[in-house]
């Protein structure tokens, strides 16, 4: 079945605070969709509401992948379904390695009895790391210790290359890189696209999508998705801000005119 995602109607809430007002998207496998948007809109809420992070709580609306809503179900089971966040701040977790980690993550995602071979997961690490152009001493080293920004966004990269996600959200994930680690990202991302894959590329700067380029650009503000264009809307954000789009909307900045 080809891959189709469908968000409707989404509403979410932090501590009692409605963040998202009603999300709409529909992605389909084969496509690259981005969100832009100005700080604080809802952009990360987004992806948490997605991933089933326990602060975000989910009051309306469905997230359907291939017939399943992901938000009836677990993190782990999202995870099965195959959905990917690549997160704005990946957490550390001392006392883990690198390598444990994905193929655990790998191996949670099979049947029992048909878990990955060490051998073959080693094989397989080590290749897509010198793709990414890693050292490979990160495979042992502890999950994001220590581990500099530019790092962590490649090791993200790497964990989606080897779990072979349907749904690929990726938040900020040119943020903190390099000219050259953004060629690499982008590189790895590119070589991920393929008809039975979506992806979401949530990013503040149009820089990122000169390097991967979207079929669909959004506009996030305001915890609802308020225009959508091509690349060309990408780039007018870029050069004008996001002013224009709220004078043509009638958007009125919420901390604005409360006094
Ligand atoms: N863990 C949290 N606790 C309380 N408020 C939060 C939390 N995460 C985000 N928020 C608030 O939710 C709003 C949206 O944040 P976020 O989704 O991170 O925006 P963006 O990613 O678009 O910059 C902001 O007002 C932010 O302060
Ligand atoms: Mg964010």
């Amino acid at each position: 079945m080809a891959t189709q995602f469908v968000i409707d109607g989404l509403k979410a809430a932090i501590e009692g605070k409605e963040i998202l007002k009603g999300i709409n998207l529909e992605i389909k496998g084969g496509e690259i969709h981005a969100i832009m948007g100005p700080n604080g809109t809802g952009k990360s809420t987004l992806a948490s509401a997605l991933m089933g992070h326990p602060k975000y709580e989910v009051t309306e609306g469905t997230a359907v992948l291939n017939g399943e809503d992901l938000l009836e179900m677990a993190v782990d089971e999202r995870a099965r379904a195959g959905l990917f966040l690549a997160m704005q701040y990946p957490s550390e977790i001392p006392g883990v390695t690198n390598s444990d980690f994905l193929r655990s993550a790998i191996n949670a995602r099979r049947e029992e009895g048909s878990e990955i071979s060490l051998i073959k997961f080693i094989r397989q690490m080590e290749g897509k790391m010198k793709e990414l152009e890693m050292n490979p001493e990160f495979a042992h080293r502890y999950l994001n210790e220590g581990f500099s920004g530019g790092e962590k966004k490649r090791n993200e990269i790497l964990q989606m290359t080897l779990l072979d996600p349907k749904i690929v959200v990726l938040d900020e994930i040119d943020s903190g890189l390099d000219i050259d680690a953004l060629k690499i990202v982008s590189n790895g991302v590119n070589a991920m696209r393929s008809e039975d894959r979506g992806f979401l590329i949530i990013t503040h700067y149009q820089r990122l999508l000169n390097y991967i380029t979207p079929d669909f650009v959004h506009v996030m503000m305001q915890g609802r998705i308020v225009k959508s264009g091509g690349p060309e809307l990408a780039q007018r954000l870029e050069n004008e801000g996001y002013d224009w789009v709220k004078e043509e909307l009638g958007i009125v900045d919420e901390t604005v005119g409360q006094a």
